[in-house]
């Protein structure tokens, strides 16, 4: 069982990823969630993520955290996410309220009081994260590793080579993958390998209460695949959560990342040092390469199904 806490801007792909996690209860054992601005401002975020907790009748403490970038200025996603960062699903306002104390604050509190590691997993803009080590880097060395989803080897979502995440805060993230840290990095090639076909989304439709929110999700989410005439989808944030359940379906490597924070074109940019032996490496990053796509699509709809079953 590893102690998480999960750093997020809910965002479809964030919730089902956050829905995968509660569904594995033997895997993970969920101590907080925080929250950062990135696909919507961190109001939006943050009540989707209270929102859907509610709903699925579930309680773990969310704890608001930074509003902005460290340096660009926040840049939100409707394109993918819609207005309120959680386009589609009709579900009631939350009742349930956040902490009142600040994500980073949240992670001390936590980091602090626990008696082994604990793992991070991180899959918004990373200003939450990189301020958190910069502030109390002596509790870096309760952190477990941080799992997270961005970046790219080869290539961006944003702009050509910048993945949304680590373009949203490079400064953040520059923190973050040079903090020494252990760092699993799903970069969007990962991601795109273990995507579910716009075809077997309709599966969630056929299943209770939970699936069919999922599904309602996916409607809205899946529809920017659609305009790009893509036949599937990637539901980018679950995958680090798959990986630390089953790294046995993902083919990985050791690499050198750095963050590009400078660059005219390449701003946000993960540079991984893919040319081989080049010596030492000196702060290498997993980086996950590739998924076995049918067992996580699997994983994806099991998980509902478990969810339906324990909450439906
Ligand atoms: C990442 O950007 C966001 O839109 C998603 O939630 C995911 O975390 C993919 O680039
Ligand atoms: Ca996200």
């Amino acid at each position: 069982m590893r102690n998480i806490i999960i750093d997020c801007d809910p965002g479809h792909d964030d919730i089902i990823a956050i829905l995968t996690a509660i569904a594995h209860k033997e895997e993970f054992n969920i101590l907080g969630i925080t929250t950062v601005a990135g696909n919507q401002t961190i109001e939006k975020v943050t009540n989707n993520i209270l929102k859907v907790l509610d709903f699925v009748g579930v309680k773990y403490p969310v704890s608001k955290g930074y509003s902005t970038p460290l340096v660009k200025p926040l840049d939100v996603q409707p394109l993918a996410h819609g207005a309120t960062g959680m386009d589609g699903p009709q579900i009631p306002d939350a009742v349930s309220k956040p902490t009142g104390m600040h994500a980073i604050e949240f992670m001390k509190k936590t980091l602090m009081e626990a008696e082994g590691k604990i793992t991070i997993v991180c899959i918004g803009p990373l200003t939450n994260m990189g301020i958190f080590l910069k502030t109390y880097p002596e509790l870096a060395e309760k952190i477990e590793c941080i799992a997270i989803m961005g970046g790219g080897v080869y290539n961006g979502n944003t702009l050509p080579k910048a993945e949304f995440n680590i373009y949203h805060d490079p400064d953040a993230a520059k923190i973050v993958f040079d903090s020494g840290v252990k760092i699993i990095m799903a970069g969007l090639e990962v991601c795109y390998s273990g995507s579910i076909l716009l075809t077997e989304t309709e599966k969630f439709a056929e299943g209770g209460r939970i699936s069919h929110f999922v599904y309602d999700l996916m409607k809205f989410y899946q529809g920017y695949a659609i305009r790009h005439g893509w036949d599937r989808t990637a539901i980018f944030d679950a995958i680090p959560f798959i990986y630390l359940m089953h790294p046995e379906l993902f083919k990985a490597g050791e690499y050198e990342v750095n963050i590009e924070t400078d660059g005219k074109y390449c701003r946000g940019m993960t540079v991984v040092d893919t040319r081989g032996y080049q010596g030492e490496l000196h702060n290498p990053k997993t980086v996950l390469l590739q998924a076995d796509r049918e067992a996580v699509v699997k994983i994806l709809f099991d998980s509902m199904a478990e969810l339906d079953r324990v909450y439906g």
